[in-house]
Order: C-alpha cells, then structure tokens, then sequence
C-alpha cells in the first residue's frame, strides 16, 4: 500500500484502531480520528513511534459535516490526495428488547445512533467524493454489522442505522458502475469482535440485570468473538486498485 492515503475514521480504539495499523504497516498513508483530542493524541502518539509521518490526526465527529470536510481537507493538505475511506466509527447506546424503550429515550439514542452510524458515513462520502472524481480514483468501505441484512434481536435502533449504511453503500454501488472513474464501494462486515462497543452499550435493566449480562457476555467473548487482526485484515484486499471484481 506504498502510494496509498486512507482516512478511517473512528480508529482510537478497536476495529477502526486494528484497520489503520493494518494499512501503516502496508506502508499506506494514514489520517486517524475520534470524537475525543485525548484519544486522538495518545494513538498518534503510539502510532508515530512505529510508522513516523506516515499517520497524521485530528478530532473529528463525523456526524459534523464541517468537521469531516477539514479532516478530509487536512489529509489531502498533508498527503497529497485521498485514495481510501474507511467509514468506520460508529455506536451502540443500548442493548436489549425495543419494548422497554421510552420514546424519550428511542428518539435521543436514534438521533445520536443514526446521527452517527449512517449519517456519519454519508458525510465523510459526500465531503471526499469530490477530490475522489476529480482523481478519477477512489476506495472506499463502509462498516455494516448486526441486523443490517438480516432480523438480530435487542439492537433495533443500532441495526436500523446498520441497514441504512448497508442500503446507502449497495445504491452507491450501482450508481459507480455506470461511472467512467475507478470507484468502488464495499461493506465490511467484521464479525463479532471484542471491543468497547460492547462495554459501552447500556443493558436495559428491566429485562436483563447486569450480572447476568455480564456471565453471558463471557460466555460469547469465549466461544463467539472473531479474532481482531484476522478480521481486518481481510478489508485490505478492497482497499487496494487491484478491487475490481465482486468477491
Ligand atoms: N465490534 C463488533 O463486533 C462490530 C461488529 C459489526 C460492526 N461493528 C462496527 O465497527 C465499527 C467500529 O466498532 P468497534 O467495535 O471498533 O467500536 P469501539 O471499540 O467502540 O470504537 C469506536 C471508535 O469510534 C470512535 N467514535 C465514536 N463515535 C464517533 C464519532 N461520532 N466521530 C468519530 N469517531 C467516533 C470512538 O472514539 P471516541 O469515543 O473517542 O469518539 C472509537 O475510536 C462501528 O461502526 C461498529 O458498528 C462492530
């Protein structure tokens, strides 16, 4: 990935953390983000010792549409171009059945959620497809995850906004194979991987009490999770000019 330049976004911490590494180790480019300047600093802190100029950072909320645009302004000030996005970040609020949701509650977490997940994603597409036509070049993923093709249950809000970035990468797909340029859209579904996502997500009390969460929980972090680096690895094959055909 020499003369690669990615942006993944979300990459303080778990999958997004794990893709960015993956790509500087390929010797591509990369341009880190996060909500919070303390997480950005610490990783680019532990990023430059290993890969030196290579990573650059900012904080960023890619619900932010400003904020996306100077992230992806910055990345191409300092690389000379951006030839990948990794739409990575992305939040689970709550974890168990819709039924015990308030409408307060479903409507401020399905503000944030989808504020986040989906339209997060559209905004760093929209801000960055302009340079990515003018370069007549692009390589671009996007993160599904449960429920987005398929029923899961207790994470109804978080799948709505999955099968969102499913559907809004699926149209963009088609619409980039009637264009003349080299871009190609993907949906990267990790498997189950260990990450804050699980830790952050607040378990509705009322049906489940914590500590049975929790024995449950250890029970699918030994026998269900996915290996994190395995996992990831398998996204740079779509990242790279050779991602012509469906796989
Ligand atoms: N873990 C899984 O099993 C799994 C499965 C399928 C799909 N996914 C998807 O994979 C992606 C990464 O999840 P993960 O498991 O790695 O979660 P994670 O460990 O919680 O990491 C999420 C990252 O996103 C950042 N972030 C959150 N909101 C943001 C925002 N508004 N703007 C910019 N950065 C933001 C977080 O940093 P800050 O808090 O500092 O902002 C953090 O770096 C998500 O889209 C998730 O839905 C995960």
């Amino acid at each position: 990935m020499k003369n690669e330049t990615a942006i993944v976004t979300g990459s303080t911490n778990g999958i997004g953390k794990k893709i960015a590494e993956l790509f500087l180790k390929e010797g591509c480019k990369v341009a880190i983000c996060s909500r919070n300047e303390t997480n950005v600093s610490r990783t680019l802190v532990e990023f430059k010792e290993k890969f030196g100029d290579s990573v650059i950072g900012a904080p960023c909320d890619v619900s932010d549409p400003m904020a996306v645009k100077l992230l992806v302004d910055k990345t191409i000030a300092t690389f000379g171009s951006v030839r990948i996005l990794v739409a990575n970040a992305g939040v689970n609020l709550i974890y168990g059945p819709f039924q015990y949701i308030s409408l307060d509650k479903a409507n401020s977490d399905a503000k944030i959620m989808i504020g986040i997940n989906l339209i997060g994603v559209i905004n760093l597409v929209a801000a960055a497809l302009p340079y990515m036509l003018k370069q007549e070049y692009g390589r671009i993923i996007t993160l599904a995850g449960g429920g987005a093709d398929r029923p899961v249950e207790n994470m109804s809000i978080y799948s709505a906004s999955k099968g969102g970035v499913l559907a809004f990468t699926k149209c963009l797909a088609e619409e980039f194979k009637k264009n003349e340029n080299d871009i190609k859209i993907n949906s990267f579904f990790p498997g189950m991987i260990n990450t804050n996502l699980y830790k952050t997500a607040q378990v509705i009390e009322a049906w489940k009490d914590k500590k049975t969460h929790e024995r449950e929980m250890e029970l699918v972090k030994k026998y269900v999770m996915t290996d994190i680096e395995k996992s990831c690895g398998t996204v740079i094959p779509y990242a790279l000019p050779t991602c012509n055909k469906k796989r």
